[in-house]
């Protein structure tokens, strides 16, 4: 099977890339891929999420290889996971400066979450720039988006002029999300056929379509 090495990157802390990487990772690995994450973010949260997992579901039960690098030691360590993952998440920190970009290099795709504000499009901008430089696609994913808002509606229109793909899939705002980060388990372990779970699949969907 070919390998795939996804980058979740966002310049803005808080946009949701811990949150869509591990929702991300163990769906994937719900479809039968073996996943591995990789955290390059000192702060860490998506570790602190992994082990938890651990802690939960014990060490030779759980699902995902996990591994933590520094920035420039992303290509390295996704190397090392390739060989025996069919697929690899990369969680990065927020304020990624030219050092990040190794994350970006290695990747097959660039998944970028943005909140629903022109100051997070504004923040985008560096990431979108740093993924065209490499040449690396990238996917704009609205998170913690209310439907129907006017702001939702401009935010779409302001990350689809950045010239890459923008999912049509939409995560909501929903409590389930930080629920589940702190247990240290996905949004479809939870409710699996709650909205929270939907989006989530769909999203998975749209993103293997766009590493295959
Ligand atoms: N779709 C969502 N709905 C509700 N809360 C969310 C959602 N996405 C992220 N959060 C919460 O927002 C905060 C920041 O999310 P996080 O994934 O840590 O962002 P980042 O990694 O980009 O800094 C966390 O408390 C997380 O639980
Ligand atoms: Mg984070």
């Amino acid at each position: 099977m070919a390998r795939h090495v996804i980058t979740v990157a966002q310049q803005k802390g808080g946009a949701g890339k811990t949150t869509v990487a591990a929702n991300l990772a163990v769906a994937f690995s719900a479809n039968g891929m073996r996943t591995a994450i990789l955290d390059t973010d000192p702060q860490g949260s998506l570790g602190r999420w992994f082990m938890t997992r651990c802690d939960r579901m014990g060490d030779d039960e759980v699902d995902l290889g996990f591994r933590t690098a520094s920035a420039w030691g992303a290509r390295y360590e996704t190397r090392q996971l390739l060989r025996d993952h069919d697929l690899v998440v990369i969680d990065t920190p927020p304020k990624m400066g030219y050092d990040g970009r190794p994350a970006i290099e290695v990747a097959d795709l660039v998944v970028v979450p943005v909140t629903p504000s022109q100051i997070d499009v504004w923040a985008t901008e560096p990431t979108i720039e740093m993924a065209h430089a490499e040449g690396k696609p990238f996917l704009t994913v609205l998170n913690r988006a209310s439907a129907r808002t006017r702001l939702t509606a401009e935010t779409l229109k302001d990350i689809g002029e950045f010239g890459g793909q923008t999912a049509e899939t939409m995560i909501g705002d929903r409590v389930l999300f930080a629920e589940t980060m702190g247990t240290g388990y996905g949004a479809i372990e939870k409710r699996a056929n709650g909205p929270a779970a939907l989006e989530i699949r769909a999203l998975t969907e749209e993103v293997a379509k766009l590493i295959r």
